[in-house]
């Protein structure tokens, strides 16, 4: 077999195959490709000739279609199969080949193989791929990490196959090791809050004015219209609009209502609770997702006492759809905002240069998250690409200004109704968290001291206090026992 392809990809499930088409139909491009079971791969060979693949039915064979440096993306199940064809890719490749993983791995996964891979020669790229199945094919997102001289090859072959917005490919080298499928791992939490966020607004304006899924469809293909245009809301009027073919209702209505999830919105939120970033909105989703799963607790809840059916009776619907609005824009920005947060503390942790407003860059086009409200946080890092608080940026500032109160009302009837909005509601106290001039914090700090002395700073001098509450209650300076 001759050397004749400059890329790999291994792994031809949905994700794997459509990026090795996404890559031989970009000039320049041939594509070898490999599969563990060798079905998938004559399958593929079969059904695009036009794509001109390399098959190779062994590793050994892969590596011998490869142009040196080899460079191999690897499409398969996250967790140890992935270390398995890592290992196998190895024992074939040669010092300086470029290994790629595209899956969907744990940062820390990735930093551990990155330096078992790097030990022996070669380059490791962690790369975070979004878009699901047509993104791969048509054009994803694309979140590299790993060592610059692996970028130097892979630049130009990822901007070929990445989504364009606004004239830019959606890839940039988002920093070394883990950064990429650290970034990848914060967008899949900034979906799930986002995802939330729409889910609560459709319930409340279904319960709160009777409109049915396919006049709530009407009302989010408009708002995709505004400042909320997304793909997440421009699928959500399409799925509000299906009917089920067997039973003729709405599809919405005869689906399970247990959500699922793979993972990533849960590593999002332990990896934010072990850095000390509050990302209340993307836990608040989590959550929603695995309280809706547990059937057994819901069926024994059902009669738990709540407010009369009179407690929400919404007299002008059109105002409430409204108000839902710009709650959920207002919710939205805090969920951006926490996700952000999120990917410079895991930066200043990791020793990664991320620049933030090139990740959300890269998130206007192929992504799940992509939304034009994007656009306006990159606006705000390039104005100051230190910006403590992305809230904070001029725009955001009259947005938010534009949706408290409508934000505050809604949550107000969600509560007083009995709706659940969990996320809605979170982002909201978060909002008055980060604005309130003195927090019960101070209060927490005194019982910390009270039961473990654990000190506490005044505010009225430096130093650190104790005071002795089980003797004379007298204060006294102490060692810092934080
Ligand atoms: N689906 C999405 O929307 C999406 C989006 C972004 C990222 N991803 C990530 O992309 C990756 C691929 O996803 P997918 O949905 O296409 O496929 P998948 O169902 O996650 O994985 C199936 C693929 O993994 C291979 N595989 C499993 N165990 C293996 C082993 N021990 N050694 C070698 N190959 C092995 C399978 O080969 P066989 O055919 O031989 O079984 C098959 O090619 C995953 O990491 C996923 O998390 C998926």
């Amino acid at each position: 077999m001759s050397a004749e392809a400059n890329i790999g990809v291994v792994g031809l499930a949905v994700m794997g195959s459509n990026l090795a088409r996404n890559l031989a139909s970009r000039e320049g491009n041939t594509v070898a490709v490999f599969n563990r079971s060798r079905s998938k791969t004559d399958e593929l060979v079969a059904a695009h000739p036009e794509a001109e693949f390399v098959p190779a039915f062994s590793y050994e064979e892969f590596a011998a279609s490869l142009t040196v440096p080899r460079t191999a993306i690897i499409m398969v199940k996250a967790g140890k199969p992935t270390d398995a064809v890592i290992e196998s890719l190895m024992a074939v490749f040669e010092s300086g080949d470029i290994i790629i993983d595209g899956g969907n791995a744990l940062f820390t996964d990735t930093i551990r193989r990155e330096n078992a891979v790097s030990d022996a020669g070669f380059n490791f790229v962690g790369m975070g791929v979004s878009g699901g199945e047509e993104g791969a094919l048509l054009g994803p997102s694309l979140m590299p990490g790993g060592p610059d001289a692996a970028w130097v090859t892979l630049g130009p072959i990822l901007k070929g196959i990445a989504a364009v917005a606004e004239g830019e490919p959606c890839v940039t080298h988002v920093g070394h090791d883990g950064a990429g499928h650290f970034v990848k791992m914060v967008h899949n939490g900034i979906e799930y809050a986002d995802m939330q966020l729409i889910a609560e607004a459709y319930d409340l304006i279904r319960r709160g004015t009777g409109k049915s899924p396919a006049e709530i469809a009407d009302i989010f293909a408009e708002w995709n219209r505004g400042e909320l245009e997304s793909y997440l809301i421009e699928i959500t009027a399409e799925v509000l609009r299906q009917v089920d073919a067997t039973t003729g209702k709405p599809l919405v209505d005869v689906i399970v209502d247990e959500a699922g999830a793979k993972g990533t919105g849960a590593w999002t939120v332990q990896t934010a609770l072990d850095l000390g970033v509050p990302v209340s909105g993307i836990a608040e989703a989590t959550f929603a997702r695995s309280l809706s799963s547990h059937r057994e607790q819901r069926d024994v809840s059902g009669s738990l006492p709540g407010p009369s059916p009179e407690a929400f009776t919404v007299a002008d619907a059109d105002a409430f759809i409204e108000q839902v609005r710009l709650a959920l824009y207002a919710s939205k920005i805090v969920a951006y905002s926490q996700g952000f947060d999120e990917i410079r503390a895991g930066a200043a942790q990791y020793g990664w240069n991320i620049d933030l407003g090139a990740v959300s860059k890269i998130w206007r086009g192929g992504c799940i998250i992509r939304a034009q409200f994007l656009n306006r946080i990159a606006d705000a890092y390039d104005a100051d690409a230190e910006l403590p608080v992305l809230l904070t940026a001029p725009y955001f500032v009259e947005a938010l200004g534009r949706a408290q109160d409508a934000w505050r009302e809604v949550v107000r009837i969600s509560a007083a109704s009995g709706i659940p909005a969990p996320a809605f509601s979170s982002s909201l106290a978060y909002y008055d968290g980060l604005r309130a001039d003195r927090l019960p914090a101070a209060l927490i700090q005194g019982q910390r001291d009270f039961f473990g002395a654990h000190t506490y700073r005044r505010t009225d001098k430096p130093g650190t206090f104790h005071t002795l509450w089980s003797a004379d209650r007298t204060e006294i300076e102490a060692e810092d026992t934080h």
